[in-house]
């Protein structure tokens, strides 16, 4: 028996007609593509923007029906003042794009992540781009803004406990699928793909519950250069796996 397996051929064609149901992206690679070109961060950060307008957007083309992006964890609180108020700025400028051509794009949005921390303003666009758009259609995008994996998982608990002590609940009762029900992402599906660029192999508080039994891609490509042709490549190798969920 060989002891080595040469690496198989990336695959290049999309089956569109079985993509998987929900697609999950951490951006990576905004601050190195900035810093390659001799500019600042936050020039980085707005490229970076502009990519995920272009993957929303070819997503909800192509019929996918959740996308969930990391846009700011809560560790990134720890970046200078001026990368914070950018990255909340490029945001600002999004939503208000995203709440005038939301009847006709059809997009969903939702947001999972303590909104609290965030400038009244934002917040409120925040809320106002989930209310209008919570009975579209189009594909559904999370945007994952003071997230934390861990942080969602202790607030679940807490919710759960509270529960608990209210009588509306009972600790032998707690299954996967009710405990599911406590998180940010209640009522959606875990994410099938979860795609990290710019060549870090982990992922850093990310959907670590939903993502149990997710494919992981990982690339080289950064943020910014992210582009269609890398996430149909990505779709790609994702349709050549075989997902056991621990059978055989
Ligand atoms: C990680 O790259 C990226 C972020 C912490 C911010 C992501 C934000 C955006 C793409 C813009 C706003 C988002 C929306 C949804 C409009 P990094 O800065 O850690 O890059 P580096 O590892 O190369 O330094």
């Amino acid at each position: 028996m060989a002891l080595f397996q040469p690496k198989r051929e990336a695959p290049s064609q999309v089956d569109f007609e079985h993509l998987p149901r929900h697609v999950a992206i951490i951006m990576d690679g905004n601050g190195r593509w900035a810093k390659r070109r001799g500019l600042p961060r936050t020039a980085g950060h707005a490229a970076g923007a502009e990519t995920f307008r272009t993957i929303a957007t070819y997503c909800k083309d192509i019929g996918l029906e959740y996308l969930s992006v990391y846009a700011f964890s809560t560790e990134n609180w720890r970046r200078p003042m001026e990368e914070i108020s950018a990255i909340m700025g490029l945001l600002k400028k999004y939503l208000l794009e995203a709440i005038a051509k939301m009847e006709r794009d059809r997009v969903k949005m939702k947001f999972f992540g303590d909104l609290s921390p965030l400038t009244p303003e934002l917040r409120q666009l925040c809320l106002e781009t989930e209310e209008i758009s919570r009975h579209y259609d189009g594909v559904q995008v999370n945007i994952c803004l003071n997230y934390g994996g861990r942080d969602e998982l202790v607030r679940a608990a807490r919710a759960f406990a509270a529960d608990c002590l209210k009588g509306g609940a009972r600790p032998e009762d707690l299954t996967e699928a009710t405990f599911s029900n406590y998180l940010f992402s209640a009522g959606v599906p875990d994410p099938d793909l979860v795609i990290r660029p710019s060549g870090e192999l982990r992922l850093s508080n990310f959907l670590p519950w939903q993502a149990a039994y997710a494919e992981l891609y990982f690339t080289d490509v950064l943020w910014p250069d992210f582009s269609k042709e890398e996430l149909n490549r990505a779709l790609a190798d994702y349709q050549h796996r075989a997902r056991r969920f621990g059978g055989v």
